[in-house]
Formats: C-alpha cells, structure tokens, sequence
C-alpha cells in the first residue's frame, strides 16, 4: 500500500470551527453579511493590532481593494518584491498599472531596501513616481517594515504590506503588517489559518476600510435603494466562512509554535548536511515560519532541488520549488527598444514589467525547495520526510 500523502501546507482545523458554522447556520446568517463577519473582523484587528480591518472573498481581492482605495489608475507603476505568488501583483495590472519589480535581499529574502531607495531616486529623476509600494513578507518573514517606510515617507509614496503568508509574524514587537497604509492577509487553504478561501484587508486609516468596505459591496451608496455612484465589486467573505476563521484564530498561536518547531527540526536534521541552507531569520523579527525553506547547492549536496523534490514526490511527499521570480514570469517578460517597456518576443497576454537586480531571487527560486510543513503533521512524518532527503545525498556516493 502506498504511503500516506503528506501535503506541503494543509488546512489544520483547531476544532471550534464547526461549533461556529454550526450556530451561523441555527440563526440562518449563510449569507454574505452577518454577526460571525462582523466578530472575526472585530477579533483579527485585535490580534493584529491593526484597528481596522474588512474580511473579503480572497487575499487578491484585499489586494485590488487596497490599489483602488489608493487610486492606481492606468499607467501608474506600483513597486513590488520579485520574490513573491502573482496574487501579490496581478492586481496593478487590473487598472491598466504597471508593475516594476525588485530583487530580494539575502538577510530576509524580501524586498531590498537599499534597490527601493535607489529606484526611487532613479524614478524621480525621471519624473514619475510610483502610486505604492508593496512589499511581501516572504514565507512567513516579515520585510524590513520601518526601513522601507522611511525610504517611500519623503515620496508620499503608500506602502501596502503583503502579508498574505505572514499572520502570526512580528517585525519590532509589532504584528506583521502593523505600521503601513495598508496590509492584505490570506485564509486560503494553504496558509497558517484558513477560512477554506477569504482575505482581510487591515488599515489604520478609517476611511480607507469603509471605503474598501463599500467597494467590496459593489459600491452601495447609502439609501434604501440599490443606488451607484461608481463601480465596485462582489468581494465580501461570506458569514459561513467567517465563522471558521474565528475558530481558527482561537489556534492561531499554537500554529506559529507549531510552525516553528517543524522549522526546528528539519533544522537539527539537516544543519549539518554539505550543500544544505536554511531560509535566514532576520535579526528585527520573528517569522511564524508558515514554510520551512531550504537552499539545495548541487555541487556539494550532490543533488539538485528539482532531484530532491522528485525523490520526495515518488515518495508521495509534496514539496514545491520556492515561487518563480515575477521577473521571470513569461506573463511580464519584457526588453527595453529605446525609451519603451515592450513584451519581449513571442510572449501572449504580455505585461511587460521593469526589474531592479533580480539575480538573488533568481539563484533562491533555482535553489530553493519548501518543504512540507502542515502543523498537523507527526514526528513520524518529519523522520521520513528528512530520510528521503539524505538519501538523496547518499545517492550520489552510491554513483560513484
Ligand atoms: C504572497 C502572497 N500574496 C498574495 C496571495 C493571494 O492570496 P489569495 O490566494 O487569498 O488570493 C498569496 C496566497 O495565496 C500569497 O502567498
């Protein structure tokens, strides 16, 4: 019989969820509006220290929200971290905006602040600044929030932390997001806590809420009517789905201990293993690890990543190479004929995006595999995960 499946990130149900559904369905709230929205909003804020906050149908939503409510229009470039999931930038292309990417660094793997403030600069010389900066928390490891704040501040440029991966992380004492314009957190299924699919929006700016609140409601205005002054959209999470994501912010704490003793062990395993790296924590935070990374060196693991994640695979173990760099996604390829940003060859659906640096994303997506990291998982599970590992390595003896 084949070996159970061990899934990269699965969904970990603290076991309250079901009471909530359960009292949503007995006052009939299975609608897009409800008490069990308006608690986990209330409850989230509170845990993030974020004062407001609208609970939405998906992180990109928050995110397409969140550009909106800071008027991105057409043609406008928004700053954004190579190094992250599409759903962090699609959004700037949905108002005809430009993406413009920039590398990673190598003490936390997210945004390099010094690459901002030299764009910046280079963007002001030019003449036209971009309308935010969005920089992600990779993997669960916040950016160097503080730093990249005080570099757009001068510019009245707003940041827009995507902190879909990075509920239950700190930066200087502070949650995650805490400090910015604006942050997006993701519930879909993979992520530290999950509502099956949903997002939040959470800001300190009042305004921005309530207007991302009426936007998520196709732009209702205030009257007993259905009455528009503008366009909005259908985002709202559903009162069902809010009702999980208030059991599971009850573990939301116990995931982050959890995440971090799987970090810990893969860590005690392998530390000691030539050609083996692990994703850095930076000094001013303390990552909620929602995925353990490690870097692969072939040439002294004796292996490379791709190799490995296969050993694993035949293993019925999944593992994911770490995300394909933006820059390199054929979607925003592009070369620069004079003075113009054109979609390079061949390419469909092109648009064309700008990048500053971008060879430490590209190295960490060559080298990079997630490993499975599911709270739910056994010391059993991590012992086998960690011999089909090594035994890569032993392979490569076994060849010569
Ligand atoms: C970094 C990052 N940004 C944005 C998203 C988008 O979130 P969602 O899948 O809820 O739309 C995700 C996760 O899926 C993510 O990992």
């Amino acid at each position: 019989m084949a070996n159970k499946r061990i899934f990269l990130s699965p969904p970990h149900m603290g076991g309250e969820e079901l009471r909530y559904v359960k009292k949503a369905f007995e006052s009939n709230y299975v609608a897009p509006a409800g008490p069990h929205l308006e608690s986990l909003e209330r409850a989230f804020s509170e845990t993030v220290e974020i004062p407001y906050a609208v609970a939405l149908s998906s992180g990109t939503a928050a995110m397409h929200i969140a550009l909106r409510s800071l008027g991105v229009g057409p043609g406008d470039e928004v700053i954004a971290s190579t190094m992250t999931f599409i759903g962090s930038v699609s959004p700037v292309t949905f108002f005809g905006g430009v993406p413009v990417f920039i590398d990673s660094d190598l003490t936390s793997w997210n945004m390099d602040p010094d690459l901002l403030a030299n764009e910046l600069e280079a963007c002001k010389k030019r003449g036209k600044l971009p309308r935010a900066v969005i920089p992600t928390d990779l993997y669960g490891q916040c950016c160097d929030l503080d730093r990249i704040i005080d570099i757009c501040e001068p510019y009245n440029i707003p940041v827009v932390v995507d902190a879909a991966e990075a509920l239950g992380a700190t930066y200087n004492d502070r949650s995650a997001g805490a400090g910015a314009k604006a942050a997006i957190f993701s519930f879909n299924g993979n992520k530290i806590i999950t509502t099956s699919g949903g997002g939040i929006l959470a800001s300190e700016d009042k305004e921005l809420i309530e207007y991302a609140r009426k936007l998520s409601q196709q732009a209702r205005e205030p009257f007993p009517h259905y009455e528009h002054k503008e366009i909005g959209y259908n985002y709202r999470m559903s009162n069902i789905l809010a009702a999980i994501g208030l059991g599971q912010l009850k573990v939301l704490n116990d995931r982050v201990t959890k995440k971090r003793k799987i970090f810990d062990f893969y860590y005690n395993a392998l530390k000691n293993v030539p050609g083996v790296e692990f994703m850095p924590e930076a000094r001013y935070g303390r990552s909620n690890r929602w995925l353990t990374v490690i870097l692969i060196t072939p040439e002294e693991f004796g292996a490379d990543r791709e190799t490995v994640r296969l050993a694993l695979e035949s293993e019925n173990i999944e593992s994911r190479p770490v995300w394909k760099p933006m820059h390199m996604q054929p979607v925003f390829r592009a070369e620069i004929q004079g003075q113009k940003l054109l979609a390079k060859n061949g390419s469909i659906n092109p648009y064309p995006a700008r990048v500053v640096g971008g060879s430490v994303a590209e190295d960490l997506f060559f080298r990079g595999l997630c490993l499975p990291s599911g709270t739910a998982m056994t010391k059993g599970d991590l012992n086998r995960i960690v011999s089909v590992i090594i035994k890569c390595r032993k392979n490569k003896y076994a060849r010569m």
